[in-house]
C-alpha cells in the first residue's frame, strides 16, 4: 500500500459518524445486538462505527481504526446461524441480526527471551513455545486470520525450524490473536512468529551493508543536531512539519 493511501484510509477511517448525521438522511438502517442490548443504526458502517453510533465511547479494544493494531477482535453470531464468527470491528462491516461481543484480550503470554544468548536452531522454538508440537493440522487458525495468512503453515515450518518461512508468511500479522483464541492445541501463534522473526533478523537475513553503515553514524551522533531540534519543536511546529513533509511525499 503507497503511503498516500495509508494516510487517506487512516483519516477516512477516523471520521466521526456519531455527529453531524441527521436521521433523515438514513436511507437503509439495520439492527444489531451489543451485549443483550438491541440498537437501530445506519447500514454501511464498520462494527466500530456502528456501535459508536450506538452511543458507546470505545477505549479499550480499540486501537489505529485502520486494520493494523490487531486491538479491535470481535465475536459476533448472526441470528439463526449456528457458527460464532470473527471479526476486526474496524475493517467488517455490522451487518443485520449481528450479536456482538468485543474481546478485552486475548491470550498472550510471551515467553522471556535474550536473542543475544539464543542458539539460531528449530530447539528454540520449541525450548519456549513447546506446544507448537501438540498441532492438530485442523487448520483453524488461518480459517480465523483476517489477513489471510496461512497461520497452520508457520507453525508447521516453525517445527521445522524454517525461520525464513515463518518470517515471510507470517509478515503481515497484525497480532491481533483470532488464531489464538480458537486454538484446541492451546497455541499462541503470533508470539511464536515474532521470536521466529526476531532470531531470523538477527541470524538468518543476509546484512544490508547500508544498514550498518546507517547505524554507525547513529552511535557516532551524525543524526544528534537534527534529533535535538525535533525534540525542541512544540507539538504546533511539529504538526506543521509533518504535514509539509506528507505534502512533498504526495509531489513523488
Ligand atoms: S488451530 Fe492450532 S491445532 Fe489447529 S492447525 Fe492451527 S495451530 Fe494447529
Ligand atoms: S496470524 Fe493470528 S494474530 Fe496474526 S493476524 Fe492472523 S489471526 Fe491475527
Ligand atoms: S482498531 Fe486497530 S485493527 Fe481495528
Amino acid at each position: 500500500m503507497s503511503e498516500k493511501n495509508l494516510m487517506q484510509k487512516i483519516a477516512d477511517s477516523n471520521k466521526s459518524v456519531i455527529s453531524g448525521v441527521d436521521d433523515l438522511d438514513i436511507e437503509l438502517w439495520i439492527k444489531i445486538y451489543f451485549l443483550g442490548r438491541e440498537y437501530r443504526v445506519p447500514a454501511g458502517l464498520t462494527i466500530m462505527q456502528a456501535l459508536e453510533y450506538a452511543g458507546y465511547f470505545l477505549t479499550r479494544s480499540c486501537g489505529c481504526r485502520a486494520g493494523f493494531c490487531g486491538a479491535c477482535s470481535t465475536v459476533y453470531r448472526i441470528k439463526g446461524e449456528y457458527k460464532l464468527q470473527f471479526a476486526m470491528a474496524c475493517q467488517a462491516e455490522a451487518m443485520d441480526g449481528m450479536y456482538l461481543v468485543q474481546l478485552p484480550f486475548a491470550p498472550a503470554e510471551k515467553r522471556v527471551y535474550s536473542l543475544d544468548h539464543e542458539e539460531y536452531s528449530a530447539n528454540t522454538l520449541l525450548k519456549y513455545y513447546p506446544e507448537i508440537a501438540r498441532c492438530l493440522s485442523c487448520n483453524t487458525c488461518t480459517k480465523s486470520c483476517p489477513q489471510g495468512i496461512e497461520v497452520m503453515d508457520y507453525i508447521n515450518a516453525a517445527l521445522r525450524g524454517d525461520y525464513k518461512q515463518v518470517a515471510e508468511l507470517s509478515f503481515d500479522c497484525i497480532q491481533c490473536g483470532l488464531c489464538a483464541i480458537r486454538c484446541p492445541a492451546d497455541i499462541v501463534h503470533y508470539n511464536v512468529a515474532q521470536l521466529a522473526r526476531r532470531l531470523y533478523g538477527k541470524y538468518g537475513m543476509p546484512q544490508v551493508k547500508n544498514l550498518n553503515e546507517r547505524a554507525t553514524e547513529i552511535e557516532e551522533g551524525v543524526y544528534q543536531g537534527e534529533f535535538d531540534h525535533l525534540v525542541a519543536l512544540s507539538n504546533d511546529e511539529l504538526k506543521k512539519l509533518y504535514v509539509e513533509q506528507q505534502k512533498n511525499k504526495e509531489v513523488y
